[in-house]
């Protein structure tokens, strides 16, 4: 789809997310020709820098993390021409004039607050106090949004003083991954699904979301945040939302989000039984957490299992088993929605416990498998077995068709498209800090201790339990 032309100004420009992400994300799109001939990027941060410079850093950032981008000769060339940079002071005035003099009238203006969120105000600001802001322009924000719901909120009112809610698009990647839209398409674009989808049909849900790095050079942030607000604030509850979710009326920004929001707020308090946390231990190859961190004594988790309960009518009885770590077996997200065992076995208690499992793989190896059961092969009677129906989408797509754009591509896209249906408004993100927020208090105020697990397993053996004593199991982080 074509895209309007744009100035896209990347505020935190020499930075890590923008050298990984967003600046060979543009390149990306660039080549696949969605940058229209007058759109621009204008890179801005503190350093005083010329547009050599900075066309320099892009140059790199796209050599290191361009990864196998398919290129013709003189490509690069050509998207560094659509680079700029100036220096700009976030908290004064200087450089201010400047960027405002590098913007095209004619373009749709997007400003990307790839910084930390102290900034988030300043640069708001200066934004309309130096008139670089009109109502059709746009700004993207990126995560952590707030610590907690105080200060979430207070950053919403901040944005608010500037901007409409209409023009602040606030990120989580998971939203632009191909397989976490996949999931909507599963649920509202087949009839199979949506009739079973409830707890009359659903026995529980599994969400994992493992990792096999470490915190690695980020200790300093993530000491501060830990696995709920890392990953289980944002990320996972976006799965569980997106899982969870009553159907809307049409897949457009605040349609979407409305049902979002329900389910957020139809979740229960989390009971301290139902929640086990993890930190990683050290072995023999490699140092533990907390070598990682300032705090030699860090009570920070690395690893988080909870049993979630969303009480409205579709899914009262039905748990949602949420898990997310880091230094885990295996790199693997996936939803696991186990159905309910068929009402009554004609084949009596010998044929065994048969039951289906979707499977959806978000990565690596995206795709969907369901296990159904069927007869053994065989003379020897009615013997059941359950094989999986395997949908893996490079193999039914074929290798081009089942190539999955980064997350960040596709967003930005979206905020020059002006659509926010994969952007999280300010009332979800606030909710979402009102169901996270006590879980971390409690922990504060108990002292609780994080349970350390080895690096390579599945978490803390208490994680296992959480599922074990439900007479349910997890499905294996395969390495
Ligand atoms: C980020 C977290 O938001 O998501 C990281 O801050 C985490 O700690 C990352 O590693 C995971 O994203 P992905 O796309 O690699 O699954």
């Amino acid at each position: 789809i074509p895209v309007e032309s744009f100035d896209l100004v990347i505020f935190g420009a020499t930075g890590d997310l923008a050298r990984r992400k967003i600046l060979p994300g543009l390149f990306r799109r660039f080549c696949a020709g969605q940058m229209p001939p007058e759109a621009q990027i204008v890179g801005a941060a503190r350093s005083e820098m010329d547009d050599t410079g900075f066309r320099d850093l892009v140059r790199e950032a796209i050599e290191e993390f361009g990864g196998g981008t398919p290129r013709e000769p003189g490509q690069v060339d050509a998207f560094l021409e659509r680079v700029a940079y100036e220096a700009v002071d976030a908290k004064g005035d200087s450089g201010w004039e400047a960027l405002l003099g590098r913007l095209r009238d004619e373009n749709v203006r997007a400003f990307y607050f790839s910084v930390g969120p102290g900034l988030f105000g300043d640069l708001a600001e200066r934004l309309r106090k130096f008139g670089l802001a009109s109502p059709e322009s746009r700004i993207v924000v990126e995560k952590p949004f707030g610590h907690d719901l105080e200060s979430a909120r207070a950053l919403n009112r901040e944005l608010a003083q500037y901007f409409d809610e209409t023009q602040i698009y606030r990120i989580d990647h998971y939203l632009g991954k191909e397989t976490v839209q996949n999931l909507m398409a599963v649920r509202f674009g087949n009839v199979l699904f949506e009739p079973l989808w409830n707890a009359q049909f659903v026995d529980h849900i599994q969400i994992t979301v493992a990792e096999t790095v470490g915190v690695g050079g980020r200790g300093g942030y993530y000491d501060e945040s830990g696995a709920m607000r890392d990953m289980v604030q944002n990320h996972l509850m976006q799965l569980l939302c997106l899982i969870a979710m009553e159907p809307p009326a049409r897949f457009e920004p605040d349609a979407v989000r409305d049902e979002k929001l329900k389910v957020i707020r139809a979740l229960d308090p989390v009971e301290p039984h139902h929640i086990v946390r993890g930190q990683y231990d050290a072995d023999d190859k490699q140092p533990g957490y907390r070598a990682h961190v300032e705090n030699p004594r860090s009570r920070t988790e690395s690893f988080v299992a909870l049993r979630a309960a969303i009480s409205n009518w579709r899914w009262a009885g039905t748990p949602f088993y949420l898990r997310t770590g880091k230094m885990l077996r295996g790199r693997t997200s996936e939803i696991v929605v186990t159905f309910k065992d068929a009402p009554h076995s004609i084949f009596g208690a010998e044929a065994g416990r048969h039951r289906n499992v979707l499977v959806i793989r978000l990565q690596p190896n995206e795709g969907m498998t369901l296990d159904v059961t069927i007869k053994e092969p065989g003379p020897g009677g009615m013997r059941l077995l359950d094989v999986p129906l395997d949908m893996t989408f490079a193999d039914a797509l074929g290798p081009d068709g089942a190539e999955m754009p980064d997350a960040y591509e596709r967003l930005i896209m979206d905020v020059i498209r002006g659509n926010q249906t994969l952007f999280m408004r300010g009332d979800e993100v606030e909710a979402a800090w009102a169901w996270t927020d006590p879980i971390i208090d409690g922990w504060e105020r108990r002292g609780e201790v994080p349970k350390p697990y080895d690096p390579g397993s599945s978490g803390p053996e208490d994680a296992l339990m959480l599922m074990h004593r439900d007479g349910r199991r997890w499905r294996d982080i395969k390495a």
